[in-house]
C-alpha cells in the first residue's frame, strides 16, 4: 500500500516538513512507498493503492489558506499557488474508509488558537472521508520561516511511525 501526501506550501516551509515526513515513511522500520504531492497536481481520486492519505498546509488567519491571504503571502514573498488544501478538498471525490490525517504549520505563539489541520480534518470528514483525523502541528520561526530547529527530525520520526500503521493495516 502507498501513502500519499498532498501539501500546500507558499514559503516552502511545510513542504521541508511534508519531505521530511516523506522520508520517514521510506526508511522506518516498516517501510512504505510514497507519493509527495502539491495541491495544484494533486489528483482528485484517490488511487485504490492507497492506503494511507496526509494532507498538509500552511496556518492561515486561524485556518487553512483562502485566495486573499495566500496573496497576502504573496506580498509578502512567497510563490504564487493556483490552489490550496481548502479548494483541493472541495474538488476530491471522497472514499470512505480510508485512513486520512492532516499536518500543518504555524508561528509558536502562546494563545494564538487555530490550526490547519484541525480545520483540514473537520473539512475532510464533512467531504466524506469519514476516517479523517488530526495529526501533528510543525512550528516555523516567523511567517516565512524557517522551521524551528528539531522539527524536520520531529517530522521524520512521525512519517515513520505513520508508516508503521499502513504496514500493519491498523489506522
Ligand atoms: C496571511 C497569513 C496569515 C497567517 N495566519 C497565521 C495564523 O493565524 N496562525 C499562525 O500560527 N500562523 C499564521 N501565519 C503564519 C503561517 O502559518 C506560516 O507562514 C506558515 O506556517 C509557513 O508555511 P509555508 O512556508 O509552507 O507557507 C500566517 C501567514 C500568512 C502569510
Amino acid at each position: 500500500m502507498n501513502v500519499l501526501i498532498v501539501h500546500e506550501s507558499l514559503f516552502g516551509n511545510t513542504r521541508h516538513v511534508a519531505e521530511a515526513i516523506a522520508e520517514g515513511v521510506r526508511e522506518g522500520r516498516a517501510p512504505a512507498s510514497v507519493s509527495l504531492v502539491h495541491v495544484d497536481d494533486a489528483p482528485t481520486t484517490i488511487g485504490d493503492d492507497v492506503g494511507l492519505l496526509l494532507v498538509g498546509g500552511p496556518t492561515h488567519v486561524f485556518g487553512m489558506t483562502r485566495p486573499g491571504t495566500r496573496e497576502d503571502a504573496q506580498t509578502k514573498g512567497a510563490t504564487p499557488a493556483r490552489e490550496g488544501v481548502r479548494e483541493w478538498i472541495e474538488a476530491v471525490t471522497p472514499r470512505k474508509g480510508l485512513p486520512v490525517v492532516t499536518f500543518d504549520t504555524r508561528i509558536h505563539v502562546r494563545m494564538m488558537p487555530g490550526s490547519a489541520a484541525a480545520a483540514a480534518a473537520k473539512a475532510l470528514r464533512h467531504r466524506g472521508f469519514d476516517r479523517a483525523e488530526r495529526g501533528e502541528t510543525f512550528w516555523v520561526k516567523d511567517t516565512a520561516g524557517p522551521v524551528v530547529d528539531g522539527e524536520l527530525e520531529r517530522a521524520r520520526s512521525w512519517g515513520a511511525t505513520l508508516a508503521g500503521r499502513v504496514a500493519h493495516g491498523v489506522s
